[in-house]
This record gives structure tokens, sequence and C-alpha cells, in this order.
């Protein structure tokens, strides 16, 4: 695709939906390639905004309002950063041809739902997935469990994401309340959730798989080398890239990756979370766009997540090399207040080999990520102890 001028009439315009820390990254590669670039979120100063061309902020759940911005700016291209958004609308757009939705509307659609997610990854495609069940009640939740997921296992919210509303159970005492945490907190109201058998994993990985077009015009799939990480709680801790996998297990979690993102269709980065026990490999889940463990591709690649997800959405050639191992350590707000500072940032940049992403957030919760720190190193124990002690001497005051 050419690539127009910003602000003329010539301008390639991409709106992000979405403009959170990944959003904010993906704008950057996106105005490096001459990009005019939107960004959205439901407030104001998000971190995408502040490296925006142009900002707004609107509901995006509310399919009018998402509609009517659309057409305002009539972008020619729309990536959603997040789930959360009437993705009725983007299917509507694309149907239209008002606009292209990367990588496409039926991605974002099928992806915002667990249930169709998993189903289509198990009923479709026949990947290897932990046993799981869908309830809508309490009592049909005790069912569930009983009638063969067993304990341990975990209960999710069908709609949500970082963790939030999981619960792993351990035994009949505690299902009533998961049951009203998922309920609690789920995106909609009255809505179900599901249920899913615990499996005891060796380790878990993010594939970054890229669907990209070649000089013959076809779409191929690449993947980055496999990320590993550290979830805490539903929400990851600390990442690093790559991580070792025998031959067989990182073929079979190829395959997966490959025959799920063949199936949502079109151009980007996917983030594809796979199980791993010895040999075994179970699909979890998949995000149709950058991942938030896949920060570390910031300091591994030459080209990060974001660069190869902008190329990708523009029909520009792209390469997923890694050049050195990295790890990434999350700092989160530990402080609710609006306005911190990040103290120490001298002291945990003269850590080796480290960087650091301040995301600018203009409130900090408890358990809100407000950057993460970077790290190189020879290997990846080097590089997640560099990344680490990097995070650690960053303090955020009110
Ligand atoms: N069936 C399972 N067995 C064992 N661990 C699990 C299972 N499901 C989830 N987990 C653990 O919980 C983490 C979060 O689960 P999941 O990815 O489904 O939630 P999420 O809310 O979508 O999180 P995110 O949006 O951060 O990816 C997983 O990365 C994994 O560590
Ligand atoms: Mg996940």
């Amino acid at each position: 695709m050419d690539i127009g001028t910003p602000h003329s009439p010539t301008a390639t315009r991409v709106m992000v939906l979405g403009s959170g820390e990944l959003g904010k990254e993906l704008i950057i590669s996106l105005q490096r390639l001459g990009v005019e670039t939107i960004a959205v979120d439901r407030y104001a100063n998000a971190p995408g905004h502040q490296v925006a061309h142009r900002t707004h902020v609107i509901a995006m759940t509310d399919a009018a309002a998402l509609r009517r911005l659309i057409e305002q700016e009539r972008p020619q291209i729309i990536v959603p950063e997040m789930e959360a958004i009437a993705t009725d609308v983007l299917v509507d757009v694309e149907r239209d041809g008002l606009a292209a939705v990367m990588p496409s509307a039926r991605a974002a659609r099928l992806t915002m739902d667990r249930e169709a997610i998993r189903r289509l990854a198990t009923e479709t495609l026949g990947l290897p997935t932990a046993p799981y069940r869908f309830a809508e009640s309490l009592a049909g939740l005790k069912a569930a469990i009983a009638g063969g997921i067993g304990y341990p296992c975990i209960v999710k919210p069908v709609m949500s994401s970082s963790g939030r509303g999981q619960t792993v159970v351990r035994n009949a005492k505690e299902v009533a309340q998961a049951w009203q945490y998922a309920e609690s907190t789920a995106r909609v109201r009255g809505s179900h959730v599901i249920v899913e058998g615990f499996i005891d994993f060796d380790y878990e990985i993010t594939l970054l798989t890229v669907r990209a077009r070649g000089q013959d015009g076809a779409i191929a799939t690449q993947f980055c080398a496999p990320i590993g990480h550290r979830q805490i709680n539903g929400a990851y801790v600390e990442s690093w890239q790559p991580q070792p996998m025998s031959r067989i297990a990182l073929k079979a979690a190829r395959d997966i990756a490959s025959r799920v993102t063949a199936e949502l269709g079109g151009c980007g980065v996917f983030g594809v979370e796979l199980f791993i026990k010895g040999r075994d490999v179970w699909f979890s889940e998949v995000s149709p766009r950058p991942h938030d463990t896949g920060m570390v591709t910031l300091c591994t690649q030459p080209q990060s997540e974001f660069d190869l997800h902008a190329r990708a959405m523009l029909g520009l050639p792209v390469d997923t090399r890694i050049a050195s191992p990295g790890a990434s350590s999350a700092i989160y707000g530990g402080t609710e207040a609006r306005g911190i500072r990040y103290e120490g940032v001298a002291d945990a940049l003269r850590v080796p080999g480290s960087d650091l992403r301040l995301f600018g957030k203009p409130e900090s919760y408890k358990r809100r990520r407000m950057g993460i720190a970077l790290a190189r190193g020879d290997d990846i124990a080097k590089a997640r102890a560099r990344a680490g002690e990097c995070a650690r001497r960053v303090l955020l005051r009110a």
C-alpha cells in the first residue's frame, strides 16, 4: 500500500480503538511509517492519546457513538486494540466497505467472547484445550463441576480480560464465591461463566503469530520466538524471550497457532496463548493484536510486535527474527492516586542492558500496570534478573 502525508488529502488514516500502553506503542510504530493516527479511548489523556495526531474519548461499547465516529473520521484502517468494543459495528463497517478492520472484524468479534473462540477452537478446529463447560447460574456451575470438570478448576466470566473476575476453585466450598466474583466483574451483567479444568502445565507461552502479505500478494504465516511468562491472579508479572522448548512441542504450538489464526483471517499480529507440559500443548486463547507479554519484543526484536502489526496491516514486509534474549517486568501502581511521580528512574536505568516504558496514565490504581522494565542479557536468566531489578528500582509516589 502507498502511504500518504498526514494532515493532507492523501493521508493514510488508521484509527486505533483502545489507547493504553499497547495502543501507544502501536501508534508510535505507525507514526514512524508516516501514518495519520487517530487514538480512541474511554478516558482522556490515555497513553495512546499522548502520541497520536488526533484523539477522541467515547464509550467504544456504544454502537451508535462508535459508528458516528468512524463516519466522521473516515479512516482507511481500524485496529481494535482491546476487547470491550461494540464489535458488531466493526462487522458492519467492514461489510459496507467503509474501512478495513485489522486483522478482521470476525477476529475481533470471536475473541472478545470466550465461548465463541473456545467453540471455534474445539468444535470447528479440533484443537486440544482444557476441559470446559459454560454455566448461567450458580446451580449450573455446581452441576458442571460435578458433571466432569472436577477440582481444581478455574471460573472466568465469558467476557473479561487481564484475569478480572477469575478464581481458581479448589473445593466445593469455594464455588459460590467464585460465581459471585465472576458476576460482579462481568462486562455484561448476568452473562455466564466458563469453568475450565486446571492444566498443571510445565510452562505457558505466548506465540506471536504474524499473518502478512508476501511479494506475491499471498498471506503467509510467520512466528516470533516463543515468549515465556509468569502470571499472578491472571495478570502478567514478567515475560521473557526465547522460552526454550522441545522441537516437538514447538512444532505442535506452531501448528495450533497457524490453524487458529488462519481461521480468524486477515493480516496482523496474533498473540496465541498456549500451555505446555512435556510434549503436550493446549490452546488457551488468542488475541488478534499485540499481546501484553509481547512487550518484551521492544528489546529483543529489530521489529517489535507493534512494528510487525503496523507493517502487516499496511501490506508491508515483516521480519520476525529475534536479536537478543530479553525479558520484561511489569510495574504495577500499588497506589491509588492521580498524577503520580516515578522515582528512581535514573537508578533503574543504571541496570546494564535495561530500558523502561513509563505509560503516563493519568491515574494509578493498585493493580493497574503503570510501566514496564525491559532488559537484554546473554541468556534469559540474566535478562530476567536485570528486568526485575530495573522494575524494582522504580517507585511510584502519590
Ligand atoms: N485452564 C487453566 N489451567 C491452568 N491455568 C490457567 C487456566 N486458565 C487460565 N490459567 C492461568 O490464568 C492466566 C489467565 O487466564 P486467561 O488468559 O484465560 O485470562 P485473561 O483474563 O484472558 O487474561 P489476559 O487478558 O491477561 O490474557 C493464564 O495465563 C494461566 O496462567
Ligand atoms: Mg490470557
